[in-house]
Formats: structure tokens, sequence, C-alpha cells
């Protein structure tokens, strides 16, 4: 506080505008909320928005033993794409056939461990990838459309012959899973739609495992520890985990920047033209949903393919 107040002192004696920076224009700003939520969703918004970005787990409540990073946000920063710096590792099987390495508990590398516990190494030889965080912006408005919409997209023999097939990729379901409208396959899978490959079917899935694998924090709904592989009391509380999944659901859409540029007027035509557009959608128009802020809203979403 002292500071603040020595900087607006410091105000009145100097020219203030060379001292306080300008506030971010809005199309620079990805952490805001969709137009159109009451109160209470604001209230909820903001509690997401804090668990999400502010909430930095430690030893003390929780983290790891082992872990990726600390909190959402240290990956996710300011809701934005990663960098090189904060990639998660995802490793497969050493050979075809074998089950994969359940002693360095799963498929996601957890690389770095809190005092007392060893980081895991991935033997010579893991096949793996390294996934770079994408932005969590606009997901509720993907979130709201139907399976059914989303279909409408599939084509996975190329019938209608223009070289694009739109496979949906189908996920078991966790348990904790709650089908709405939701599409099964002849599996009893449902279709996944958020995460790199679609893996999860929604923003709670994608959420409850983040915690778990990228923080080592259990909940009701993913009990188990990724470290010990034992049954552990929750480490985040259930109304945070949907705190943050309504967070995910309410977060604004980016607005595009420049967007009466020519250079970029050529390059969306020439995206259609060469058809990126087959798969990433341009455009999508929500129907009903339970937050009204959500229901009947075209969105545009050339960046974010669901179905390829
Ligand atoms: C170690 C870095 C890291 C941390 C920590 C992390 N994420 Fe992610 N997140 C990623 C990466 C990498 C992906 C893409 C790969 C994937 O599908 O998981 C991703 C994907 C996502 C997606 C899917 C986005 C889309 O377009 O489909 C959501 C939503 C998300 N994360 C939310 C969260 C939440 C909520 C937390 C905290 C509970 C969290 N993440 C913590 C790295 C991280
Ligand atoms: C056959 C379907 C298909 C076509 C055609 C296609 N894409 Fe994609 N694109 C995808 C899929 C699927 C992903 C996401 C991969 C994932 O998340 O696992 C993606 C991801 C991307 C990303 C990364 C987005 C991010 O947030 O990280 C960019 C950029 C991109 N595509 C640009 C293009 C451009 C430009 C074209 C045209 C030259 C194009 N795509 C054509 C399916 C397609």
């Amino acid at each position: 506080m002292k500071k603040l107040i020595l900087i607006l002192l410091g105000c009145l004696a100097f020219a203030c505008e060379n001292i306080i920076p300008e506030p971010p224009a809005v199309d620079e700003i990805l952490d805001g909320p969709i137009d159109g939520l009451n109160s209470s969703e604001q209230a909820r918004f903001l509690a997401g928005d804090f668990a999400f970005n502010d909430e930095v787990f430690s030893s003390g409540t929780g983290l790891g033993p082992t872990f990726v990073a600390t909190s959402c946000g240290s990956c996710h920063a300011g809701d934005g794409k990663g960098h090189p710096f904060t990639t998660l590792t995802r490793f497969g099987q050493t050979a075809p056939n074998t089950p994969p390495n359940l002693l360095i508990g799963g498929p996601q590398l957890q690389n770095r461990a809190i005092p007392g516990y060893t980081p895991e190494i991935l033997p010579e030889g893991t096949p793996f990838m390294k996934l770079t965080p994408p932005a969590v912006t606009g997901l509720g408005l993907l979130s709201a459309l139907t399976d059914e919409q989303i279909l409408t997209n599939a084509d996975p023999y190329d019938l209608d012959g223009d070289g694009i097939s739109g496979v949906p990729n189908y996920v078991n379901p966790p348990a904790y899973f709650v089908p709405k409208w939701f599409h099964q396959d002849a599996n009893g899978r449902y279709m996944g739609r958020f995460g790199k490959k679609a893996a999860t079917i929604d923003l709670l899935q994608q959420t409850v495992s983040a915690y778990n694998q990228d923080m080592g924090i259990t909940s009701t709904f993913e009990p188990v520890d990724p470290f010990s592989g034992l049954e552990v009391d929750p480490e985040v509380s259930d109304q945070t985990v949907r705190d943050v999944v309504f967070y995910l659901r309410t977060l604004k859409a980016p607005i595009q920047r420049s967007q009466n540029d020519q250079q970029i007027i050529q390059g969306k035509t020439l995206f259609s033209q060469i058809q990126c557009g087959d798969c990433h959608t341009p455009e999508w128009t929500t129907p009903t949903s339970d937050i009204v802020a959500l229901s009947n809203k075209t969105f545009f979403s050339l960046y974010r393919p669901v179905v390829a």
C-alpha cells in the first residue's frame, strides 16, 4: 500500500501519464467474462478465476509428491497459449502390446517433485511427445454445442469426396461423467471435444485430470494419487472444481484484432479457399444453454476444430 501512495504522491509532483501505464485495450485481454452474466454468475466467474490463476499449490496444500506445475495459470498464463518452458510430456509404450510403464505412474511425465521425492525420468527409448498449453478462452461456447451439431461435420469415409474426412474421437467416460445430450458410439464411448486429439469429453473431465495429472491434486472425482496409486482424501473441493469449470465455460472468446487490416482480410479469404475452413469450421451457433449468456450465440472458431 505504501508503495502505491508514494507513486500517487509522485504523480502530483510530476506528469502522471508518464508513470501510470495505460490500461490494455479490450482486444488485448483474454481474461474476461462473456457479456450478459448475472451477478451470481459473475461471482462464480471470479471464484473460478481465482482458483485457476491465483491458487498456487505447495506440499502443504497437497501438491505432488510428483507434479508438472503448481497452478493452472502457470501453464495457461493469462488464459493464453503456453511456451516451450511450460510443455507437458506424455509418453507411450516402449514396445507394441506392452502396458504403459506403471512404475512411472501412467501416461504423463511428472518431471518435478516436492522435497524428499524424486522426479520422474523417462527411460531411454520411450516414445514421447511434448504438448504446448493451448489458450483456454471461449471454450464455453464450444461446450454449449450439441454432439449432433459437431457430428454434421463427420465424414469418416470422405463420402463427399472433398479430400477431408472428419473423424470424431470417441473416449471411455470417467466414472463421474454425467451424460446430457451426449452421443455414444457402438462401444458406449462418448465423443471427445477438449484437449489435444480431442481426448476429453467435457470441461469437467479436462479440469479434474489437470488437477490430478499436472499437479498431483486429488478430488472426489479422481481420488487416486498418480504417484502412489492409492486413494487419498480430496485436496481440492468439489466447489472449487465446479467453479473452475464455470470459469472456463464463461471465459469470453478472444476479440480479433485489426479486423480491417487488408492483409488479414486476404489471409482469411485464403484460409477458406485452400480448405483450412473445412476442418476449422468458421462459424457455429449455440442452442439454449443453462447459462443464459451462452444461449443462441454465434461464434467464430477458425482456430479450433473438434472433428478432423
Ligand atoms: C503443466 C502445464 C499445465 C497445467 C498446470 C495445466 N494445463 Fe491445461 N493444458 C496443458 C496442455 C499441454 C494442454 C493440451 C494437452 C491436453 O490436452 O491436455 C492443456 C489443455 C487444457 C484444456 C483444453 C483446451 C482446449 O482447447 O481443448 C483446458 C480446458 C485446460 N487445459 C484447463 C486446465 C485447468 C483447469 C488446469 C488447472 C486445474 C490446467 N489446465 C493446468 C497444460 C497445462
Ligand atoms: C484435416 C483437417 C484440418 C485441416 C484441413 C486443417 N487443420 Fe489445422 N488443425 C486441425 C486439428 C484437428 C488441429 C488440432 C490438433 C490437436 O489439437 O490435436 C489443428 C490445429 C491447427 C492450429 C493450432 C491451433 C492452436 O491453437 O494451437 C493451427 C494454427 C492450424 N490448425 C492452422 C491450419 C491452417 C492454416 C490450415 C490450412 C492451411 C489448417 N489448419 C487446415 C485440423 C485441420
